[in-house]
């Protein structure tokens, strides 16, 4: 179907639908939508892979749009993960060559949107609030358009709550069809009925979308989309459909871009990238094979996330060793140190596994930092299953870890299954995970006092403006007091305390590092 015949049958389903809503007889709103939106769906999900990706080199804001946004201000409220910032990243670039104004303030801004997060509940649960917040704004400024993009949006139980509860909303459309923003400002700020865009069809790769970078100091640079993976609680495959990689060369004109711009770090991002390249059907390319050629660019360090056990080769770890701007920090979510529970969240290797990969990481990387991922109180969990992750944990003696409690998604395998597991236990258990991640992190933060670290400065620390803040390249946060000259720049600072998430110092002439 194309983009005409689409938003033909677009129009005529919001018709039927609006018709049945007057008489009454509205059915549930996924009957409606056929073309622009079908729920997750595990089944048709998997079925994924058998048609080809396309690039398209050409987008642009069409010169028809170019002034829709003239004299109206723009602000988006980004939740989740760091593949949501650069989401929203796009998205600015797009408004501002829609002719629109980006604001920090909800009050003068004349289109909010929300790049949502699904991972959690809670993170769902932040998003309905301010959905609900917006309410009052609406009321008093009816010509205010308010968006809801994001992973969330590409949940049906999401976008019937919307349609239902909250019709203060203009907007909702999903994480495939960012490139429609134009049109689809355009048509909120046009119509009266809700505007409704999700694509569940995994999406092309669109290479030349504008851009407006937040910050000169770090990029994002997305090396693929999507996730074939399908662990049994995780709602990502659903939500940002197949595994797609970009072209080896796309990505590295991108790097040597914001290179030659003055970044200092980026970091490479995909919800899997060690899966990188495995679906580029004409070459035989890896993470490892990128690496090595980024490795080559004169950009001060590059880092990448995230990682998935299973498909973290020793080309990589080659190549990671060779060091120079590839820095020495490993994340590498692990999820739980229980082999049964390991199994049930389909995530393909064992306790033991991993452990012997994370050995010979470290072997040809021996000062690297090593953080992760943690599910507790997946269903059925028992008390011995839990202890494995403990001394899982203490065994590898990561730097930090980030944990959570298991949140069934819906649509998901985890989800159906019983859970016995009531939820003060799960707290519970987060509770003890968290006493050991902080006294392991604590510990590690003490074995560098003294040390003298090179420091990327980001800016000011979030407590005091007075004091600055950066990070080490094993992504240790330091504070330090320095000129504000210094944001931006490579320094070298003296550990003089350790706190349990952060390190304080002093910064030292680099001649003292000799
Ligand atoms: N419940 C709790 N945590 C989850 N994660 C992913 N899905 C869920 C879920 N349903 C966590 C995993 C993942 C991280 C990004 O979020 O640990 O690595
Ligand atoms: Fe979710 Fe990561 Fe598993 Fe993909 S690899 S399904 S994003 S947890």
């Amino acid at each position: 179907m194309n983009e005409e015949q689409r938003k033909k049958q677009t129009v005529n389903e919001k018709e039927t639908y609006a018709a049945d809503k007057k008489s009454g007889q509205e059915k549930d709103f996924s009957q409606y939508f056929q073309t622009t939106y079908v729920p997750p769906n595990l089944k048709q999900a998997k079925k994924r892979g058998k048609e080809n990706v396309e690039i398209h080199y050409d987008f642009e804001v069409p010169e028809s749009m170019r002034e829709t946004g003239k004299g109206k201000k723009f602000l988006i409220r980004t939740y989740g993960c760091q593949m949501n910032e650069h989401d929203s990243e796009n998205m600015a670039g797009i408004l501002l060559d829609m002719g629109f104004e980006s604001t920090a303030s909800t009050d003068d801004a004349d289109v909010i949107l929300l790049n949502t997060c699904a991972i959690r509940e809670n993170a769902e649960n932040k998003v309905f609030g301010e959905i609900g917040h917006l309410k009052t704004m609406k009321r008093e400024r009816p010509e205010l358009i308010i968006g809801v993009c994001g992973c969330m949006s590409q949940e049906e139980s999401v976008v019937n709550k919307i349609m239902q509860k909250h019709q203060q909303v203009d907007l909702i459309f999903g994480t495939h069809n960012i490139h429609r923003l134009p049109h689809l400002m355009r048509d909120a700020i046009l119509s009266k009925e809700m505007v409704i865009e999700v694509w569940s069809k995994e999406g092309d790769i669109i290479e030349s979308m504008p851009r407006a970078r937040k910050g000169q100091i770090q990029g994002w640079v997305n090396i693929m989309y999507g996730c074939d993976k399908f662990c049994t609680y995780c709602i990502v495959p659903y939500t940002r459909g197949k595994e797609r990689s970009r072209r080896p060369e796309d990505i590295i004109e991108e790097v040597r871009h914001l290179a030659r711009n003055g970044y200092k770090e980026i970091t490479l991002l995909g919800q899997n990238v060690n899966a990188y390249g495995k679906d580029l059907a004409d070459m035989n390319y890896g993470l490892g094979d990128l690496m090595d050629e980024i490795r080559k660019i004169d950009i001060p360090r590059v880092r990448f996330t995230t990682s998935h056990p299973r498909d973290f080769d020793d080309h990589l770890i080659e190549v990671l060793a060779k060091g120079g701007n590839l820095v020495e920090h490993i994340h590498l979510p692990v999820q739980s140190g229980n082999n049964e529970v390991l199994k049930l969240m389909a995530r393909k290797y064992t306790r033991e596994s991993y452990i012997e990969l994370a050995g010979r990481i470290k072997k040809a990387m021996p000062h690297a930092s090593f953080t992760t991922d943690i599910i507790v109180g997946f269903p059925n969990e028992t008390e011995e299953q839990f202890e494995d992750t403990l001394s899982l944990v203490k065994e590898m003696e990561y730097d930090s870890c980030f944990t959570y409690i298991y949140s069934p998604r819906d649509g998901t395998p985890a989800a159906k299954m019983e859970d016995n597991v009531p939820h003060e236990v799960k707290r519970d258990r987060l509770r003890r995970l968290n006493e050991m991640v902080n006294d392991l992190s604590a510990k590690k933060n003490k074995a560098v006092e003294g040390k003298i670290m090179e420091v990327l400065v980001e800016g000011e620390s979030k407590k005091d403006p007075e004091v600055l803040a950066g990070r080490t390249r094993t992504n240790r946060l330091v504070n330090f007091k320095a000129p504000k000259s210094c944001i931006g720049e490579l320094i070298h600072v003296k550990i003089t305390e350790a706190k349990t998430w952060s390190l304080n110092g002093q910064v030292v002439e680099t001649a003292e590092v000799k």
